[in-house]
């Protein structure tokens, strides 16, 4: 019998994840199913019970479900337990092991696929919700010469900012706060996309050369990157590519085997061209 994987979210029916490790397992040659499914809000814990006594093997978690994971799992990694989320669960017995592998995507994309190297860069991260707090470790031990979070609310900024002071000294404020400055990359961590809505980031953020990423995908570009575009980004990328990558990340921590991204990814580009 096939091993079982799934994904569980609310919503979760658009999920690229089954497509995705299913490309990873076929080319992998790893025996194994892997399903979207819909959990309550409320019903996260019994869904996650249910899943394991059919025989569920590991699942990934998505919005809105990430804290409750992490609270619910009864070992945690390192990245995990400093994202204070977890996106991946493994299960072995009564163990439930939580780790979150978005900060590894996302390092792994600009990294790898891009090409953009981290060491030494002046980073301005936009936003202080979950999304942010998730890759701010793995970021730091690439690192970088300074970081810098920007959000709505500065107070949200500063407090995140200051949970990480045994890792590095970083700045935060609103997004007023970064003018006068400029950045080699600018990561676009907030929701606004979401609602269509642009930051209003001063001018001059982006350094020559430097790289805007957006966390978001779509089809077409996104308004951060519609404003990185006007303002001068030299490289500007969307999040497709850290989905794929934390889904690597994820079937090997499952499998044990690191799946090849490219042609993944290069497939999902496809399907989202206008
Ligand atoms: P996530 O888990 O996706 O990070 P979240 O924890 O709700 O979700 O955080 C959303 C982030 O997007 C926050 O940084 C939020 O800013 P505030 O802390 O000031 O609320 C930011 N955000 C959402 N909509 C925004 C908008 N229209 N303009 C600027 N920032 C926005």
């Amino acid at each position: 019998m096939s091993d079982l994987y799934c994904v569980f979210g609310n919503p979760i029916a658009h999920s690229k994840s089954p497509a995705i490790h299913a490309a990873f397992a076929a080319a992998s040659g790893q025996d194994l199913i892997y399903e979207a499914r819909l959990a309550a809000v409320d019903g996260f814990q019994q869904a996650i019970s249910g899943f394991i006594a059919a025989g569920g093997k590991g699942a990934n978690v998505t919005v809105p479900f990430k804290e409750e994971a992490f609270r619910l799992a009864t070992r945690l990694s390192e990245r995990a337990a400093r994202a204070g989320a977890v996106n991946t669960l493994a299960f072995n017995g009564s163990d439930i092991f939580g780790d979150n592998t978005d900060g590894a995507g996302l390092v792994r994309d600009m990294t790898h696929n891009l090409g953009f190297s981290l060491a030494g860069k002046r980073i301005l991260l936009l936003g202080a919700g979950g999304a942010s707090r998730g890759v701010i470790a793995p970021l730091l031990a690439e690192k970088p010469v300074s970081l810098f979070i920007a959000n709505r609310s500065a107070d949200k900024a500063v407090a995140l900012a200051a949970s990480f002071a045994d890792i590095a000294t970083v700045n935060a404020g609103n997004f007023a706060k970064t003018k006068g400055n400029s950045f080699d990359l600018v990561i676009n961590a907030t929701s606004a996309s979401l609602s269509g809505e642009s930051l209003p980031l001063p001018p001059g953020i982006f350094a020559p050369g430097s790289l805007a990423y957006d966390m978001m995908y779509g089809k077409g570009e996104t308004p951060f990157l519609a404003l990185a575009r006007e303002q001068g980004a030299g490289v500007r990328a969307d999040g497709l590519g850290m989905l794929v990558e934390q889904a690597a990340e994820a079937f090997f921590i499952w499998r044990g085997v690191r799946p090849d991204t490219v042609p993944v990814l290069a497939e999902l580009r496809a399907k989202l061209a206008p």
